[in-house]
């Protein structure tokens, strides 16, 4: 009742620039130890605009940047753009070449082998990957940083969506002062179009320099979105278990999915999130992962995003693995690969 009044009271002005005063106490519910209002408090905005604030608020050029690779684009991008100098932390291949694990030890000789790391840029649950650290894992990362000085940016826009909710991994604001989570209603939630997100921290002048150059983006959020991002994370516990549901199914459905196929396909069946990073076997791999895509698409209107998209060399292809049509175009697939098509 309470948001249908506000629903009905809706102004189309300008809002609050740092956010809705109770999308901001919404959010801060998510992170112990950060407070529901005043400056150290989130600040709302574009998921998209929080990578590209908090890299413009962080970094100068010439600074060192440590990143996931293969990775959400933006996330690496964005930094070496600036003119920093951007080292990867890849994954570790399973024995069929599928990337299957991002070693914290591999991290800390990265950190270790150059000069001193200014960001270090994790997402977890991962894109494209699917993987997720154990929270000992997450925690080893965290004192790298700590041992480092460097800030940690934590891209947790997947958080909620670990097939087995006890996976879930404590905000890395709750673990470190020089931490950023990034977090927003476009996965687990399932609403891309609000275009609400937020980014939290204990640092109190990163929030400051945000709020500040947030004057040149978007200035504010749209005022519907924020009230709907309100109800959403109101409701958050249950949206959470319908899209978990969807998930188990269709990973079931990938699951026997790649079993029927051993010689055309090996995966790793991801721990959390909507995406996972399969490779091709066999006479595909060898054509490479941007034909294959191709021709499914074009052919059978099936889409896949090859991993020349990463700039990675490896015949893999991220799939998404979160609509309830996909089982009707796992069916398709099969009869485009059992008719030797794909
Ligand atoms: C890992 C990751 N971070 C950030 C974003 C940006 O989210 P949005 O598109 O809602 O701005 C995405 C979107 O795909 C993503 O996958």
């Amino acid at each position: 009742e309470e948001m249908l009044e506000i629903w009905e009271e809706l102004s189309l002005g300008y809002t609050e620039s740092r956010g809705h005063p109770k999308l901001i106490q919404e959010i801060s519910g998510l992170y112990p130890g950060i407070p529901s209002s005043g400056p150290e408090s989130p600040i709302v905005l574009a998921p998209q605009e929080g990578v590209f604030l908090a890299m413009q608020s962080l970094l100068q050029p010439g600074d060192r940047v440590v990143a996931m690779w293969p990775g959400y684009q933006s996330l690496y991008e964005v930094a070496r753009s600036m003119g920093c100098k951007v080292d990867f932390w890849k994954p570790r291949l399973d024995e069929a070449g599928v990337p299957a694990h991002f070693d914290v030890k591999d991290l800390g000789e990265l950190l270790l082998s150059g000069p001193a790391a200014k960001l270090v840029v994790v997402n977890f649950p991962h894109n494209p990957t699917g993987f997720l650290p154990s929270a000992a894992e997450f925690h080893e990362v965290v004192e790298l940083c700590r041992s480092q000085g460097a800030y940690l940016f934590s891209d947790e826009m997947y958080r909620g969506l670990e097939l087995s909710p006890n996976d879930r991994l404590p905000t890395a604001v709750e673990m470190y002062d020089r931490a950023v989570s990034l977090g927003g209603v476009s996965k687990g939630l399932s609403l891309p179009g609000l275009r609400i997100g937020w980014l939290a921290s204990a640092s109190r002048p990163f929030l400051d320099r945000v709020a500040e150059l947030k004057d040149y983006t978007t200035i504010c959020s749209a005022a519907p979105s924020e009230i709907l991002a309100i109800i959403a994370l109101r409701g958050r516990d249950a949206i959470f278990d319908m899209n978990r549901q969807i998930i188990l199914g269709n990973l079931n459905a990938l699951h026997s999915f790649f079993d029927d196929y051993p010689d055309r396909f090996a995966w790793q069946p991801p721990r959390a999130g909507t995406v996972c990073f399969p490779r091709l076997l066999g006479p595909a791999a060898e054509a490479g992962a941007a034909e294959y895509c191709e021709r499914l698409r074009e052919k059978h209107g099936i889409l896949l995003l090859p991993s020349g998209t990463y700039e990675y060399d490896e015949p893999c292809f991220r799939l998404g693995y979160g609509r309830r049509n996909l089982k009707e175009n796992l069916s398709l697939w099969r009869t485009a690969l059992d008719a030797g098509s794909s």
